[in-house]
């Protein structure tokens, strides 16, 4: 396990355990606000992947001490324009990172939570290049490019709380609506929770991985 900074982000890369082939596929894991690189590690790891790779970078954005991916205004105000700074400034860490540490880039999946769910949905509409499947945990809609992205190649499970007192169930549904209406193959699973993770996140995550 590496933690390195050269390529502009703390990070943690854990290589995958098998034998890496050309499929092989990279979880760049996305944590929520407060969190760090650390944070969904576990997670992946019940999520059973074989030969996955793990890519976990730290936000950049310190907000009251605590790292984000990009700057927020207010609780679920964005401020567009740093997301969109944000977004490249991620999508051109993976692109390197895919370099120093050979991984396929046509094999990358999010898997984000809250802020780090909202990031990865930023990326798969304005940077649809680096990703190529997400699993976003408690997202709500970040930001409607200008230009619309064409993402009919991926797919996208949206994993959302029912009683999420942070994301509201319109704000999570117009993601939905707006990766549906360019043709993502998306799927949203309502869970019985707030915006904390349960038990029945990873079960759903899985069972839709194993579908892929
Ligand atoms: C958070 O607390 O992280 C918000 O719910 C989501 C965000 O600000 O991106």
């Amino acid at each position: 396990m590496n933690e390195k900074n050269q390529l502009g982000f703390v990070h943690k890369f854990i290589p995958s355990e098998g034998s890496k082939d050309q499929n092989s596929v990279t979880l760049l894991l996305l944590h929520g606000t407060g969190g760090d690189e650390t944070d969904l590690i576990p997670i992946a790891r019940m999520l059973d992947i074989t030969n996955a790779s793990i890519l976990s970078p730290r936000g950049k954005v310190i907000e009251n001490g605590m790292p984000r991916y990009f700057r927020r205004l207010s609780e679920g105000i964005f401020d567009i324009e740093d997301l969109k700074f944000r977004t490249n400034e991620l999508a051109e860490f993976v692109q390197n990172a895919s370099k120093t540490y050979a991984l396929n880039l046509n094999r990358i999946v999010a898997i984000g939570y809250s802020n780090g769910a909202n990031i990865a949905a930023s990326v798969l509409l304005l940077r649809p290049e680096i990703l190529s499947n997400a699993i976003l945990f408690r997202p709500m809609i970040p930001l409607v490019p200008n230009t619309l992205p064409k993402l009919s190649s991926k797919r996208v499970l949206i994993s959302a709380g029912l009683h999420d007192p942070i994301v509201a169930g319109y704000q999570t549904k117009d993601l939905f609506d707006l990766l549906e209406k360019v043709g993502a193959k998306v799927s949203i699973q309502w869970q019985n929770s707030g915006h904390e993770l349960t038990q029945r996140d990873i079960v759903a995550a899985r069972k839709w991985l194993s579908l892929l």
